[in-house]
């Protein structure tokens, strides 16, 4: 009997019903993660963009190593939230993914890989010990992630990879192409 029912509850968690959270809760968490996301991706490429007209890639990559933590730190206290991007191969040794977020990544570039490439994945919200997390992926959404996140000699250009060289020795994060998943945001807040 113990054993069916453990076979039942395994079922019933890789159906899906294992994220913790009621379906109003889940909703909640899906649309309020999409709110902080949003606004983060605005506030960053804003900037990003900002840097790009006034100095181009290199000088971009130099605002970009200065100040992209603290602007999402600072977005984090608007929030209310811890917001992070971070991806399996990452730029930045900070966006490294816990063990949490490697799976996460993980599930979600197995199915990218094996069935979604066009139509995109979806956000997922779950709960974190006494926390919601949500978790979004990021594309390669325009031509101009590639100049620093593209292919050498192709793509990306030859002065953002210098200063990228010389800003994160343990760079792993060009050789990507239009389309293709980057990485994802990882928001936690309390329940
Ligand atoms: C001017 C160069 C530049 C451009 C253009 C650029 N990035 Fe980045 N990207 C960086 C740098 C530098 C970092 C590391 C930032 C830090 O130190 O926090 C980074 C970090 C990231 C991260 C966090 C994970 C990691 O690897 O550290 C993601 C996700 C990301 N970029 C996605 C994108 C996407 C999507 C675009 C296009 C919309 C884009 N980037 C455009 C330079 C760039």
């Amino acid at each position: 009997m113990k054993r069916v029912m453990g076979f039942v509850t395994l079922v019933a968690l890789v159906a899906g019903c294992g994220t913790g959270l009621s379906e109003l809760e889940q909703k909640a968490a899906l649309e309020q993660g999409a709110v902080i996301s949003d606004a983060s991706f605005q506030g960053l490429s804003a900037r990003l963009q900002k840097a790009m007209n006034e100095g181009g890639p290199a000088h971009a990559v130099e605002f970009c190593s200065l100040n992209a933590m603290a602007i999402v730190d600072s977005l984090s206290a608007v929030h209310g939230a811890r917001i992070r991007r971070t991806s399996d191969r990452v730029r930045s040794p900070h966006d490294k993914p816990d063990d949490e977020e490697a799976n996460m990544m993980h599930a979600m570039l197995t199915e990218w890989e094996v069935d979604q490439p066009e139509k995109g994945i979806q956000a997922r919200a779950v709960t974190y010990g006494d926390s919601i997390a949500y978790y979004r992926p990021i594309f390669i959404s325009s031509p101009a992630c590639l100049k620093c996140h593209g292919v050498k000699s192709e793509t990306a250009d030859a002065s953002a990879l210098d200063a990228i060289a010389a800003r994160y020795p343990g760079d792993e994060a060009t050789g990507y192409q239009l389309g293709e998943l980057r990485g994802m945001w990882s928001i936690r807040w309390a329940r």
